[in-house]
């Protein structure tokens, strides 16, 4: 039986001191939440060292929102696999958007992170999604379908039960425009029949896949109530403790 995530991701806000007091607010709220709703927290690397004490003993895993494709060395400024698992992350998020768009993350540079996330001991949340453009030109499948297939179908269908998909479309990100449900719903399945073709039917039936993009108490609900949608990661709602687990209660 595949999960049910609702995980947020921090990206680059709040100081040290605003995620510890965030976090806390979390745990506090936490027992909200049906018990059935894994929680995670990604957070900045300057945050994950507090953020594990905060969470320790709680049921809110600590992720990151990233991880070097390297394993260890000179790489100045990059964080390892190995240093996100001994600060206490069980997670880390990989291939957001946001880096694919900004920081020249490749499909070939997330296949070798999430090999060293893997090894690590990690689980790695992995983005997919189509910009505005592509999906306007109908070509939404296409794109999601090669992103999954660069990097996904590297893996093993051992690997497969350590990582997260999260479907993102990228003009939903920031912008309080969701997806529709239905639009939702249509291209989970397209990922998960995806996903069966290659790892089998069983393996993509237990693939936790989370809808990503303008996801708020008001409209969680209604995403979490299809067939194929297995949670959300949330960005501007997580960085207020009661609508993160507002949505988190959607279920
Ligand atoms: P928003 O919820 O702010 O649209 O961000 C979604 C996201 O990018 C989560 O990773």
């Amino acid at each position: 039986m595949r999960k049910k995530i609702v995980a947020g991701n921090w990206k680059m806000n709040t100081t040290v001191p605003e995620g510890v007091e965030l976090a806390k607010a979390v745990v506090e709220l936490s027992g909200k939440a049906d018990e059935s709703v894994q929680l995670i927290v990604a957070a900045p690397f300057t945050h994950l060292c507090p953020l594990a004490e905060v969470l320790k003993g709680t049921r809110v895993a600590l992720s990151a929102e990233n991880c070097a494709d390297k394993e260890k060395g000179a790489y100045t400024g990059e964080v390892s696999a190995a240093m996100l698992a001994s600060a206490g992350c069980g997670y880390t998020i990989l291939g957001h958007s946001e880096r694919r768009q900004y920081y020249g993350e490749t499909d070939a540079k997330l296949v070798e992170k999430t090999r060293l996330a893997l090894a690590n001991g990690l689980k790695v949340i992995l983005c997919v999604g189509e910009n505005l453009e592509e999906r306007e030109a109908g070509k939404h499948f296409d794109v999601v379908e090669a992103q999954i297939k660069n990097v996904l179908f590297n893996f093993s269908a051992e690997e497969l039960k350590e990582i997260v998909i999260a479907y993102e479309p990228v003009w939903a990100i920031g912008t309080g425009k969701t997806a529709t449900a239905e639009q939702a719903q249509e291209i989970h399945a397209f990922i998960r029949k995806t996903v069966a073709a290659k790892f089998g039917a069983q393996a993509a039936e237990d693939t936790s896949i989370l809808y990503g993009g303008s996801c708020k108490p008001s409209n969680a609900a209604e995403l979490f109530a299809c067939p194929d949608i297995d949670g959300g990661l949330i960005g501007g709602a997580a960085l207020k403790a009661e609508d993160f687990i507002a949505i988190a209660c959607s279920y």
